[in-house]
């Protein structure tokens, strides 16, 4: 028999709430997944993922069929659960700042349910929040409207994700870690509890602090994370300055020290992605607002934007001028395996292509759909990489599909008007394609 303590709900069935609902209910957690958006609800109720992400559907589909996972629009459902996670966005506001309206909105109509409830209800911050949401906003917010104080009949805790797009499942599944903030051990042993059942004998490391600690290790590590590949890309930039350098050696070499590691360190076009740009600016702004100002950081976002204007750089070094030139970009999606353009940097450098005169045609295996959403006809389309380059000045790679990566020197040459490449993912072999004009970022000439 399964134990009441295990029922939770999840309020926002995005990316985090979905992705997180599917996993507790695959571990016979019994899971609510309750969202605004009936359609999107209607879908989940189906079995069917309204977003693309590796086995997101399987889970989902026998999640709904076991019952564990139950999808509403009705939030009064989490009075029948022990706990409410709160996974609804926090989007930027024009000066960078988190827009904390869905949180606003999502804690007061829980309050309203939870004004009823008889007994303990833990309530779960999960969205990337700045430090003192959880105990400042969430708090008041959560008091008025259930008009209950946080300690006794209500548990409230800052608990972050660090699911990566295109392998969440696997993330939410194997954690490194786990951080609970919290005010009480009430509530942190509540919670622990859930991902001990959820976890089993392979509970990763539970880091218990307060709900402020644990909602900065979120913008540490993403801004950790972004600055490592500000870093490489600025290394990258030197590197290819210098003839018989190549940055993915440098980045071989130093990766061996343990204190700097292996990973990130792929010298690209700049990052994108929902969550690194939107948190570091939250985080600049937080603490320009406290007084103090993140030079490394405002850095790293800078040295981001500055990628793709590298990249720009090198077609028009290859080809004089880019006005009235045929380039093809052969990528959007921010990376491979996501239909995700958010913050892409394909979308940088066609606004600079764009803005040099240059015609851009551009091929995805994914991300079409949703570029057309945003840039409608100020690009063309094609249905595959081999008719893009039809009659092309220049192809720039942009997401280091493996579809391109498969790609030779055959499948440009006959099709391009000049076979000039710039490879921003530097997913080819500069031997094999030495006899096109290729660059990439990070290769210095050959001598
Ligand atoms: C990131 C964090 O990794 C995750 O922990 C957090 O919860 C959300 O933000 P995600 O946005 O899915 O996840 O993508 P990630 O795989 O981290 O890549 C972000 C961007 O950095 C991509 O554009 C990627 O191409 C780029 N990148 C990453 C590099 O250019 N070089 C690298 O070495 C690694």
């Amino acid at each position: 028999m399964k134990s009441r303590s295990e029922a939770v709900s999840i309020v926002g069935m995005g990316y985090v709430g979905l992705c997180t609902a599917a996993t507790f209910a695959s571990r016979g957690i019994r899971t609510v997944g309750v969202d605004i958006d009936e359609a999107r609800v209607e879908q989940i109720r189906k079995g069917k993922a309204p977003l693309h992400e590796p086995q997101l559907d399987t889970l989902l589909k026998h999640a709904v069929k076991s019952k564990l996972l139950e999808a509403t629009s009705d939030i009064s459902s989490a009075n029948d659960t022990d706990m409410t996670f709160l996974t609804v966005g926090t989007p930027s506001q024009q000066d960078g700042s988190i827009d904390l309206s869905y949180i606003k909105n999502a804690t007061e109509d829980l309050g309203n349910v939870l004004r009823g409830k008889r007994g303990y209800h833990l309530v779960v911050v999960k969205s990337t929040v700045v430090p003192g949401t959880t105990n400042g906003t969430v708090k008041r917010f959560l008091e008025q409207s259930s008009g209950k104080n946080v300690g006794s009949a209500l548990g409230l805790c800052a608990n972050p994700e660090f699911l990566k797009e295109g392998t969440a499942i696997n993330d939410a599944l194997h954690p490194d870690k786990i951080v609970i903030g919290s005010n009480d051990m009430k509530s942190a042993n509540r919670l622990t509890r859930l991902y001990r059942k959820f976890y089993g004998p392979k509970l990763p490391p539970v880091i218990l602090t307060s709900p402020e600690a644990a909602e900065l290790v979120k913008y540490a590590s993403n801004a950790f994370l972004a600055t490592k590949v500000s870093f490489i890309n600025t290394v990258a930039n030197i590197a290819q300055q210098i003839p018989n350098v190549d940055v993915g050696t440098i980045a071989e070499a130093i990766g061996l020290d343990p204190r700097i590691g292996s990973l990130f360190l792929k010298a690209g076009p700049g990052y994108g992605g929902s969550c690194f740009h939107k948190d570091l600016q939250a985080l600049i702004n937080y603490s320009q607002n406290n007084g103090y100002d993140p030079t490394l950081f405002r850095a790293t976002e800078e040295t981001n934007e500055q990628q793709a204007n590298k990249v720009v750089d090198m077609a028009e070094t290859l080809l004089g001028s880019l006005s009235n030139k045929k380039v093809v970009v052969l990528g959007l999606a921010f990376k491979k395996d996501t239909d995700d353009i958010r913050e892409a940097s394909s979308l940088r450098v066609i606004s600079q292509l764009k803005k040099k005169g240059a015609h851009v045609i551009a091929f995805d295996p994914m991300a079409i759909a949703n570029t057309k959403k945003q840039l409608a006809d100020q690009i063309s389309y094609a249905d595959d990489p081999h008719s893009v380059l039809k009659g092309a000045d220049c192809a720039i790679i942009m997401t280091e599909w493996d579809e391109f990566r498969k790609l030779k020197p055959k499948d440009f040459q006959p099709y391009m008007k000049t076979p000039n490449i710039v490879d921003a993912r530097r997913i080819y072999d500069p031997k094999e394609f030495s006899r096109l004009n290729y660059v990439a970022i990070g290769l210095g000439a050959s001598r």
